[in-house]
């Protein structure tokens, strides 16, 4: 659709085949995935990972890139914190044998994106109920990568981006609503929830880990999950750059949260 022709245009050029925009290596991969988990290799690989001892299109372990470009990685620097980005496009995940869950994977494994900079925060586990701050609010081309693990027996999970206490996009797989699984979003605003959005498809599972990533366009936010498009939302909250906080909470073990700008 027209919005997101020009992030398109600015990723892939034209004849672009994505037509969600997602930059690198988004959507079902050939192969592999049962159950829709696309990209997944070997029993208890994350959804798009290589397979151990594998090391596309990154360094191998122990080694730690430089920024690809000089200023380009203005984020964490120490090490076992976030590499910068490897080869421009490429997205392995996680890829470190046993690295995954409970720890960030080796160097290269996070964005993605030629010139992304990873901010945020660089290693795991984090403390659930965890808030990420976003210095300056949300904006176009800010992706927003959340790893982890769903615990066993899952009841549910969320991602608030707040604006104070509102919440511009409340994100909400719910595992157990009368007997069934489904996405819950919604805006709160003066402690009060509007319509929810509600989307029956379901990437999660109990015990497994996920990714999940958030990417902001002008006129809503686009969410991949496993490297799969799930959805979008329309942005209620106009003001972005108010919307300076994500909290994430709920039945999960959380490995990493970070943003880039792509
Ligand atoms: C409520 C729930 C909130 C939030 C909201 C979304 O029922 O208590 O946590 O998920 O729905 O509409």
């Amino acid at each position: 659709m027209a919005d997101s022709f020009s992030l398109n245009d600015a990723l892939s050029g034209s004849g672009n085949p994505n037509p969600q925009g997602w930059p690198g290596a988004w959507g079902n991969q050939p192969g592999s995935g049962a159950g829709g988990y696309p990209g997944a290799s070997y029993p208890g690989a994350y959804p798009g990972q290589a397979p151990p001892g594998a090391y596309p299109g990154q360094a191998p372990p122990g080694a730690y890139p430089s920024p690809a470009a000089p200023g380009a990685y203005p984020g964490p620097t120490a090490p076992g914190a976030y590499p910068g980005p490897t080869a421009p496009g490429a997205y392995p995940g996680p890829t470190a044998p046993g690295a995954y869950p409970g720890q960030p994977s080796a160097p290269g494994a996070y964005p993605s994106a030629p010139g992304a900079a990873p901010y945020g925060t660089p290693a795991g586990p984090l403390t659930v109920p965890y808030d990420l701050p976003l210095p300056g609010g949300v904006t176009p081309r800010m992706l927003v990568t959340i790893l982890g693990t769903v615990k066993p027996d899952a009841n549910r999970l969320a991602l608030d981006f707040k604006r104070g206490n509102d919440v511009a996009f409340h994100f909400n797989p719910r595992f157990k609503e009368n007997n069934s699984r489904v996405i819950v979003c919604n805006t709160k605003v003066d402690n009060s929830w509007g319509r929810e959005e509600r989307q029956a498809a379901f990437p999660f599972e109990s015990g497994k880990p996920f990714k999940i990533q958030v990417l902001v366009e002008p006129d809503h936010f686009k969410v991949a999950v496993n490297d799969a498009h799930l959805l979008q939302y329309n942005h209620r909250m106009r003001n972005l750059k108010e919307i300076s906080k994500l909290s994430i909470s709920g039945d999960i073990n959380l490995t990493s949260a970070s943003y880039a700008m792509i």
